[in-house]
């Protein structure tokens, strides 16, 4: 099966549901494919709702000394928001579907980082895993509270901060025409809520 016949695969597969159901359609993907935009765009001219990037497969290890292939699990980090990051910014206000980012939520920082680049909706399963449900915390600090708040709940005061006080993604901006990263950097502080002291 070649490249493109896979590619076909996938719309002929995504035409198919939604002919079939009458609810919108979510396509979780990954990125492996030659010309990712291009398969973005075809996905999203054959009707897909939303696209969830990116899907984070199995990729099992080996183990030297048993001579054995170890088919365990490597939860997620942080680090590895850059793909979807990057790829959430490129698509963020291209394309119709809606934009989901899966892989690497550890924290709110990393919901912050994939909201600013125009996700539409941020998703954790490695540190639900790790921590259990209660690590999302809550959206709203417990009235009369005179704790400091948790991480989460500010980093979503900020971003709607942001998101109400920004039309458009701010990292739908940065593609094209070129800007250096400093430029790029007073853009994000210039939208930095006063609150916000870091
Ligand atoms: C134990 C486990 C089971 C998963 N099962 C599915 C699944 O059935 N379908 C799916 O689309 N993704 C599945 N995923 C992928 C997660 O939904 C998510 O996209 C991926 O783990 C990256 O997010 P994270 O970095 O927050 O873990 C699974 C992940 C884990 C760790």
């Amino acid at each position: 099966m070649t490249g493109r016949d896979v590619e076909q695969r996938f719309v002929d597969i995504l035409t198919a549901v939604k002919a079939s159901v009458p609810i919108p359609v979510a396509l979780k993907t990954g990125p492996f494919f030659s010309a990712f935009g291009n398969m973005a765009r075809r996905l999203d001219e054959a009707g897909a709702d939303a696209l969830v990037l990116f899907n984070r497969f199995y990729q099992p290890d080996f183990d030297l000394d048993r001579l054995e292939v170890v088919p365990n699990l490597e939860l997620s980090t942080p680090s590895e928001i850059r793909l979807p990051l990057l790829w959430i910014a490129v698509l963020a206000g291209r394309i119709k579907a809606s934009l989901a980012a899966t892989t690497g939520v550890r924290s709110g920082v990393e919901v912050v980082k994939y909201l600013l680049a125009g996700a539409d909706a941020v998703m954790s399963t490695s540190a639900v895993l790790d921590h259990g449900p209660a690590h999302l915390g809550p959206s709203t600090p417990p009235s009369g509270s005179t704790t400091s708040k948790p991480r989460s709940s500010t980093s979503m005061s900020i971003v709607s901060t942001i998101r109400s006080s920004t039309p458009r993604p701010i990292a739908f901006n940065m593609i094209p025409p070129p800007r250096s990263s400093s430029t790029i950097t007073s853009r994000l502080r210039s939208r930095r809520p006063a609150r916000c002291s870091s």
